[in-house]
């Protein structure tokens, strides 16, 4: 284990939720939350860019619903080869254990055991075919069971044929010279409706909202590090594009160079590009980004707030309104940093730093003027 982590997935640091505060103003379509945990006692030395691996609980209430509908008694000893220490089935289920997937081999262990010649049976897809793929996709494991009200299991059964809780990376949103025991989160939570038109909503970020874990309580978590790293030299500018959840490094970014000069050192400028929903309700951190400016540390700030409009206006179209001046910060030397959505997000940035590359700074190969910018570090993406 690396100097100053001794904890990981097997062996998590159980951190004290210090304080939740909303993001958001007034009633919203997406709900986001600024976290505080205690890591005091971890003895870790974290740097700005690392992440926080939370290893969530199941819903007490889908753990309920599965014991009923399975009609399995919740203090049923059970040890998983994973820990190899024997724990009541609730506690293994609520913790252990991933509940809203269903799970290729549970999948095929149900169809074993229900009647073959059912109508229903009939209708589930069977083989590789895409079907089978978008059924799996589609259905939690309540939701199949749903599907077969009489089947039965033993709890070791059940638990063999599930997969493990995977930990959930969120971005450390502080800086570790000004917070030095405390880690800050920024979370969106993930909600949507399944196909049958029910609300579903994922798993870690439930359990960090006001639903989940109260403050005071205690999270099981550990430090995962980055190459997503500050400047070395910190008189570099920085470019800094995070529309939503991917504004989080950013603020330990910024505060860090802020802490930096309060230090007496010479910082570069800073340019946020943030994008969000509405700037009314969705500004995340505005107050901070004025006080920074107020500061002069945070020197430019551009936001695109997609919904406050007909036409969709994303940090992209921002980019390039400012595309020759950017093109002066990147030739002078200026990081370029982009965090958030992978899918589509980060792609289109890119695609306008190309661009603005291409017209503004008069390059023949902006592609070979990109590798060599992240050779050098100078162009980092944290994507995900
Ligand atoms: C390096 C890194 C840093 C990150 N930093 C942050 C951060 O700072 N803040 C943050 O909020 N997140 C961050 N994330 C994302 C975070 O790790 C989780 O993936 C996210 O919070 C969702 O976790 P969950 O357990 O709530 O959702 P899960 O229970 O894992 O559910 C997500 C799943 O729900 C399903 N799903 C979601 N939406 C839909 C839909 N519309 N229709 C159908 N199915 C859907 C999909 O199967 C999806 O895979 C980061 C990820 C990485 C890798
Ligand atoms: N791999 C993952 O699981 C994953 C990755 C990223 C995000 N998410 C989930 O998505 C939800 C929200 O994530 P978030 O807060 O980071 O982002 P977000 O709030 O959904 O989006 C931030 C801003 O980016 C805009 N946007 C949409 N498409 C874009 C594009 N191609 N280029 C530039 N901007 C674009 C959005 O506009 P519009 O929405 O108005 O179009 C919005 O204004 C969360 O639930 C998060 O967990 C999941």
């Amino acid at each position: 284990m690396e100097a100053g982590i001794p904890y990981d997935r097997h062996h998590p640091f159980e951190a004290t939720l210090l304080s939740r505060r909303s993001l958001c103003r007034g009633e919203t379509e997406r709900e986001a939350y600024h976290l505080v945990i205690d890591i005091r006692r971890s003895q870790w030395h974290y740097s700005c860019g690392d992440s926080l691996a939370i290893l969530p609980q199941n819903d007490p209430r889908c753990v309920s619903d599965l014991l009923q509908r399975l009609c399995l008694e919740p203090l049923t000893l059970i040890t998983l080869p994973s820990s190899g220490v024997p724990k009541p089935l609730r506690l293994v289920l609520e913790e252990e254990l991933c509940l809203n997937h269903l799970p290729k081999s549970f999948w095929e262990f149900l169809r074993r055991r229900v009647a073959k010649d059912g109508e229903l049976y009939r209708k589930i897809p069977v083989g590789e075919s895409e079907g089978w793929e978008n059924f799996l996709k589609n259905h939690t494991l309540a939701k199949a069971l749903e599907l077969f009200p009489d089947f039965r299991c033993t709890a070791q059964e059940l638990v063999e044929h599930l997969r493990p809780m995977l930990p959930r990376l969120y971005s450390i949103a502080s800086a570790p010279t000004l917070f030095p025991e405390e880690v800050h989160l920024a979370i969106v939570m993930v909600k949507y409706e399944d196909i049958y038109g029910e609300k579903r909503h994922g798993v870690a970020t439930r359990y960090l909202s006001p639903e989940g874990i109260p403050v005071g309580g205690r999270c099981r978590c550990f430090l995962v590090r980055s190459h997503f790293r500050l400047p070395e030299d910190i008189r570099r500018d920085m470019i800094l594009v995070g529309p939503g959840t991917g504004v989080a490094p950013f603020r330990g970014f910024i505060w860090e160079y802020a802490a930096q000069r309060e230090a007496g050192k010479e910082t570069g400028r800073t340019w946020l590009f943030f994008g969000s929903l509405r700037r009314h309700s969705h500004f995340y951190y505005q107050e901070e980004w004025e006080e920074l400016m107020a500061r002069g540390v945070l020197t430019h700030l551009d936001c695109a707030f997609s919904r406050d409009q007909a036409e969709k206006i994303y940090v992209q179209h921002r980019l390039l309104e400012h595309g020759p001046e950017l093109a002066r910060w990147i030739l002078g030397g200026a990081h370029f940093y982009i965090c958030g959505d992978a899918s589509h997000m980060a792609k289109d940035v890119e695609a306008a730093l190309l661009q603005i590359l291409s017209v503004h700074a008069h390059l023949s190969d902006p592609g070979d003027y990109l590798r060599t910018m992240r050779r050098e570090k100078r162009y980092q993406k944290d994507v995900y």
